[in-house]
């Protein structure tokens, strides 16, 4: 069966069940903040999850595009992809845990459908704690349509409760189904959701019941609300079900990845199968190459960047850019545009954006790909200019301090170091490397830097931007407002700066934007940012801000931004202000008495 076929078998038989098929929608979700991407078939669906009415009725089906991103870096083993596809149906106050189990049963197992042998399955249910029970209603369910008692597992809440990917929404216990491979058991706990390898997860019905409400100012946690209606919610996943349908160990071995692959071996001149670290390589270049192109073909697309979805496209494109030259496709060819030319012809039939968009597609591809590229050949210039000192140690061993500052300074990949050191036969001290690295990333996240939600961890880049950018703030606040407006707090994640400061009124239209010309002047400017460690006594005297009632060190670091601001604070900060891309802000309201709160994007 192909992801064509299943796709239209899917709908086709909730069709049968009185549902209405509805499109997927956007990849870039519109009114969810908790998700960069969509991952899932009921994120635009959450309104009605939450008790709206859907125009189309309580019963609904569709096919979704998703992207996640969690588990980037296991991209490459046989079964992780960033970008799939997921059916799903939906029951609005309709049907719950009976009727979703067994139009789930019904068609997976029915000749007349997906026919996989029921002895070939396996279920969870969920164990039960002190928000749902034990849901031994789900387990009957299950049984009375011949799943046997050992199929079925009851596993916690880490497991078998689903809920969107941030913090706060619809959520519930879920009852997931499982293909059994066929592997003897690792263990006497192997059963369904054991990750041994012997079972893959296929489908999951969630059963939601509650809105997950956000936690409190004051720290306390967020509470489950009941629903107002109770909902089912299902997502079955293409690649692996065409995988188990066509008899296959990999979704990288179906029809599904056929095409792709093929053109990835053909810039490559490999063939798939021959060497083990290649085919990783393969499998990374194709999934990158599938989820970049969707992610450019959407019509709310983002083109790379240094910020929130933008970030993860970057990263994707860079990543599948670095395997293809590992595969030995040549500095001078595109790794990604032929890739993704395959892409657009082989899915522009369900999502006819891809063809609409194919244009768009290319040319942003290119652009990053030729922008990463300058890149690579800098670090190697770089690394080259290091070379004769290097080559001195009678060791042959590169500091991962250094290292480190080609990766800070250059963006260079600590792979391709360690690949060009190995060339002259030396090694790079991974140790200090990681232990730099640590030391970074801790310093960006106690200085505000956040991880990236959606899974990728932000290595620190766009938290140094954004802490920059909260000096040039904070000075032009002064200048524009006088200097009782001095910061009262400041945040940072990937997506955003939040900063506080003190002020008694709204600011007009008019400071707003004499804040922000001043700041993207100086961003213009191009200021070399500079750091000295003194006393704070001598910073003071040389007329750094220092935040009142702060706890300093003896010794401080003072960070001047040309000269136009002075500030003791702990860093990391970019080395030119002209880094920093567009300053914008997108909202000035109040914080607490006499406290305003500015949020801003670097574009
Ligand atoms: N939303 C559920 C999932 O993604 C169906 O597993």
């Amino acid at each position: 069966m192909t992801a064509d076929e299943l796709r239209s078998k899917y709908i086709e038989f909730f069709k049968t069940k009185g549902h209405a098929q509805i499109q997927g929608k956007s990849l870039i979700p519109e009114n969810d903040p908790t998700v960069l991407f969509t991952t899932a078939g009921m994120h635009p669906l959450v309104p009605y999850l939450l008790g709206q009415e859907h125009p189309a009725g309580k019963r609904l089906v569709d096919f979704q595009k998703c992207i996640r991103t969690g588990d980037i870096d296991a991209v490459g083993d046989p079964s992780h992809l960033t970008f799939f596809e997921m059916l799903g149906n939906w029951s609005l106050g309709d049907y719950f845990k009976e009727g979703a189990i067994k139009m789930s049963f019904e068609f997976l197992t029915s000749q007349e459908w997906l026919g996989i042998p029921a002895e070939k399955l396996g279920v969870t249910v969920f164990a039960g704690d002190e928000n749902a029970c034990r849901d031994e209603e789900s387990a009957e369910v299950w049984k009375s349509l011949g799943i046997k008692p050992e199929r079925i597992a009851y596993r916690p809440k880490e497991d078998n409760w689903w809920g969107p990917a941030g913090t706060t929404g619809p959520c519930g216990p879920d009852s997931e189904m499982f293909y059994d491979f066929g592997k003897e058991p690792c263990g006497p706990g192997c059963g369904p959701g054991c990750s041994c390898g012997k079972w893959l997860e296929i489908w999951n019905d969630v059963f939601m019941q509650y809105n997950k409400t956000a936690p409190g100012a004051d720290g306390s946690p967020g509470t489950y609300e009941p629903l107002a209606r109770k909902c089912v919610d299902t997502g079955m996943g293409i690649e692996r079900t065409v995988t188990i349908l066509t008899g296959k160990k990999s979704v990288y071995d179906t029809e599904i990845f056929a095409g792709i692959r093929e053109a990835v071996e053909k810039a490559a001149g490999y063939t798939y199968g021959t060497d083990g670290e290649k085919d990783k390589s393969v499998r990374i270049v194709c999934d990158h190459a599938r989820s970049a192109t969707f992610i450019l073909g959407d019509p709310k697309a983002v083109s790379p960047s240094n910020v929130g979805a933008g970030y993860v496209l970057r990263r994707l494109i860079r990543r599948a850019v670095r395997h293809g030259r590992k595969l030995g496709i040549p500095d001078q060819q595109q790794v990604l545009p032929p890739v993704a030319r395959v892409v657009v012809d082989q899915f522009r039939g369900p999502y006819p954006e891809l063809g609409e968009n194919q244009h768009f597609i290319i040319e942003e591809l290119t652009k990053e790909e030729n922008k990463f590229q300058e890149t690579l050949t800098k670090g190697v210039h770089e690394f080259e200019k290091l070379l004769p000192n290097l080559l001195k140690d009678p060791r042959k061993i590169m500091s991962g301090r250094l290292a480190f500052k080609l990766y800070d300074t250059y963006g260079f990949p600590i792979e391709l170091t360690g690949e060009l050191a190995r060339e002259k036969d030396m090694t790079v001290n991974r140790d200090e490397f990681d232990e730099a690295f640590k030391k970074h990333q801790e310093l960006s996240r106690t200085q505000g830097g956040a991880g990236f939600k959606g899974g990728l961890v932000d290595h620190g880049e766009i938290a140094t931007r954004y802490h920059t950018a909260t000096h040039l703030l904070h000075k032009a606040l002064r200048i524009v407002l006088g200097d009782h407006a001095a910061q009262k707090g400041s945040n940072i994640t990937a997506e955003r700066m939040r900063f506080d400061f003190s002020h008694n009124a709204p600011m007009t239209a008019e400071e707003i934007q004499r804040v922000l010309d001043i700041v993207n002047e100086q961003i213009k400017r191009n200021l070399p940012v500079s750091m000295e460690v003194m006393s704070l006594d001598e910073a003071k005297a040389g007329g750094a801000i220092a935040l009142f009632g702060e706890k300093y060190e003896s010794q401080v670091k003072v960070y001047t931004i040309g000269d136009f601001s002075k500030e003791v604070c702990g860093g990391p900060h970019v080395e030119h202000t002209g880094d920093l891309g567009t300053f914008k802000i997108q909202k000035e309201q109040s914080s607490s008495a006499g406290v305003r709160r500015i949020r801003a994007v670097l574009e």
